[in-house]
């Protein structure tokens, strides 16, 4: 099965790293065009000048910070210019953050849903309306496995996580009529510049591969995952193969989760 994207348009936030910049890759790969958006000026426009050199398709880079909601007004209105249409959405920019529950702040909350929830809710509320009067659409939420089992020492980001699953649910009910398919990705271990940075901060002497590879032993099929893996069921999602897909959330996990 050849899968294409050709025609397509794809915003991804968090695309300079990672899983975001995997997909980014993957779409392109399948004859997408990319937005890319990310904080950091150097590493969204450096990873955008890779993928388009690398794939031959229109891709460029975007600063915007997700928490900030004129940051993704300014986001919206420059990829729209540039771009005929935005027909994906990959809400995917984020981090962990938890911890015990009396530890978290309300200044901490708010963030989290700023930048997991809101950022998610903002976004989609400027590409739904096109996507819903051009009759195609895929949006994709990144969560992780915490979503559907949330567990202690696990806030702000199981809840935050959860209630993505929720809007999930919600924007696929309102898009299913209209072609616009919604569904979440829940994550469980996948190597990305995360691991990079626990590898940096562990001040180990082990190497970065090694530092992985204990860090997959754990796990059930004894590795991390990989981005590429990752992102090639998103791409999936976001072609016509994936047109009768919505409303779902998927772990990607290599069975972490107890969860179906
Ligand atoms: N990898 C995993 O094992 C795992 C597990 C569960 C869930 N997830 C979720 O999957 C998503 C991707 O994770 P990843 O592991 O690929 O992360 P990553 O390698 O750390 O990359 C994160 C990306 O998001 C961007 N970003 C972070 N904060 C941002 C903000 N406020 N505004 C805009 N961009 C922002 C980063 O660039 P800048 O710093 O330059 O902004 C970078 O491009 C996240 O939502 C994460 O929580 C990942």
């Amino acid at each position: 099965m050849k899968i294409s994207m050709a025609g397509r348009t794809a915003l991804i936030t968090g695309g300079s790293k990672g899983l975001g910049y995997a997909m980014g890759q993957k779409f392109a790969e399948a004859g997408a065009d990319v937005a890319l958006a990310a904080r950091t000026e150097t590493e969204v426009m450096a990873a955008a000048e890779t993928i388009q050199s690398t794939t031959g398709q229109t891709v460029k880079g975007y600063v915007c910070d997700v928490a900030d909601a004129t940051s993704l007004l300014n986001l919206h209105k420059a990829v729209s210019e540039d771009f005929k249409t935005i027909d994906i959405l990959i809400n995917n920019a984020g981090f962990a953050k938890a911890g015990a529950f009396e530890s978290i702040t309300d200044a901490e909350w708010q963030y989290d849903f700023d930048l997991k929830l809101m950022a998610a809710v903002r976004l989609t509320r400027l590409v739904f309306p096109a996507m819903k009067a051009n009759r195609w659409g895929r949006i994709i939420n990144m969560l992780n496995t915490l979503a559907k089992t949330p567990a202690k020492g696990s806030a702000p980001t199981s809840v935050t996580r959860a209630a993505g699953m929720a809007l999930t649910k919600v924007l696929a009910g309102e898009g299913a009529a209209h072609n616009v398919l919604v569904n979440a990705l829940n994550i469980g271990r996948i190597e990305s510049d995360q691991i990079v940075r626990a590898h940096q901060a562990s001040g180990a002497n082990d190497t970065l591969k090694d530092f992985i590879a204990a860090a997959g032993q754990s796990l059930p099929m004894g590795r991390l995952g990989y981005a590429d893996e990752c992102a090639s069921l998103a791409c999936l999602l976001c072609s016509d193969a994936g047109g009768y897909i919505s409303g779902t959330a998927i772990n990607v996990d290599g069975n972490l989760s107890p969860a179906l």
